[in-house]
C-alpha cells in the first residue's frame, strides 16, 4: 500500500475476524513504530503485546471505552519508559516528551498494521492518571514504564465508513494568521 493512501485510509477499526497475527507481522508493525522520530532521538517507547483473552476482556473495567478489545487478535499497549525520555526537572522547568514520542509510535504502528490489512484502534490511557495506575497494577509495570495507549489488532471483520472530507484548506495559515 503507498504510503499517502494507507493515512487517508485508516480508520478506527472495532470488529475483528477471529483469526491470530502471525508474529512475523506483529514484528514488522512494531519495527514500524520504532522507526517514529522522537525528542533527543531518545526512543522511550516499549511494547507489551498480550494475547491472553481474559485479560483482552478485563481491559473494559480499565478503561471503559475498549469493550470490543476483548474480540481482538491481541492487544499492544504502547508504553514509555520515563527514565529514558527526553525530560526536565528544575525549579521552573517540568516537561517531558514522554506522551509525544508514545502518540507518534503509535500512529507509525497503525499505519503499518493497516498497510499490512490489519484493523486498530488507538485507545486513550495516559494522560488519564487512574487509568495509567490501574494498567500498571493490572499489567505488573515497573513505575518508570508508563502505559500510554491500548491499541486492539486484529484483521477487520467491518468497514467503516470513509468520513466526510476532513481536509479543511482553512485551517492552513499561509505566512500569517
Ligand atoms: C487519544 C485518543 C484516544 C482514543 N480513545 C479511544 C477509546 O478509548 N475507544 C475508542 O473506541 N476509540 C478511541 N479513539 C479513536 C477515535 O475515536 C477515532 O480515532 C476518531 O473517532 C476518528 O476516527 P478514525 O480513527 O476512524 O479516523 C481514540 C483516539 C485518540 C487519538
Amino acid at each position: 500500500m503507498e504510503l499517502m493512501e494507507g493515512i487517508l485510509t485508516r480508520r478506527s477499526i472495532r470488529r475483528y475476524q477471529d483469526k491470530k497475527i502471525d508474529k512475523s507481522v506483529l514484528e514488522e508493525i512494531i519495527k514500524a513504530a520504532q522507526f517514529s522520530p522522537s525528542a533527543h532521538n531518545k526512543q522511550p517507547w516499549e511494547f507489551l503485546i498480550i494475547e491472553d483473552k481474559e485479560i483482552l476482556a478485563e481491559l473494559r473495567y480499565i478503561q471503559r471505552w475498549t469493550s470490543f478489545a476483548k474480540d481482538a487478535a491481541c492487544v499492544v499497549i504502547v508504553c514509555g519508559d520515563t527514565e529514558k525520555s527526553f525530560s526536565r526537572s528544575k525549579e521552573n522547568e517540568e516537561w517531558d516528551f514522554v506522551d509525544v514520542d508514545c502518540a507518534i509510535a503509535t500512529q507509525s504502528l497503525m499505519l503499518a498494521a493497516w498497510s499490512k490489512g490489519i484493523g486498530s484502534c488507538y485507545c486513550g490511557a495516559a494522560p488519564m492518571q487512574s487509568i495509567v495506575d490501574a494498567l500498571r497494577e493490572k499489567l505488573q509495570l515497573p513505575e518508570n514504564i508508563r502505559p500510554f495507549a491500548i491499541v486492539p489488532l486484529g484483521y477487520p471483520d467491518e468497514t467503516p465508513k470513509h468520513p466526510d472530507d476532513r481536509y479543511k484548506p482553512e485551517k492552513i495559515h499561509w505566512g500569517k494568521w
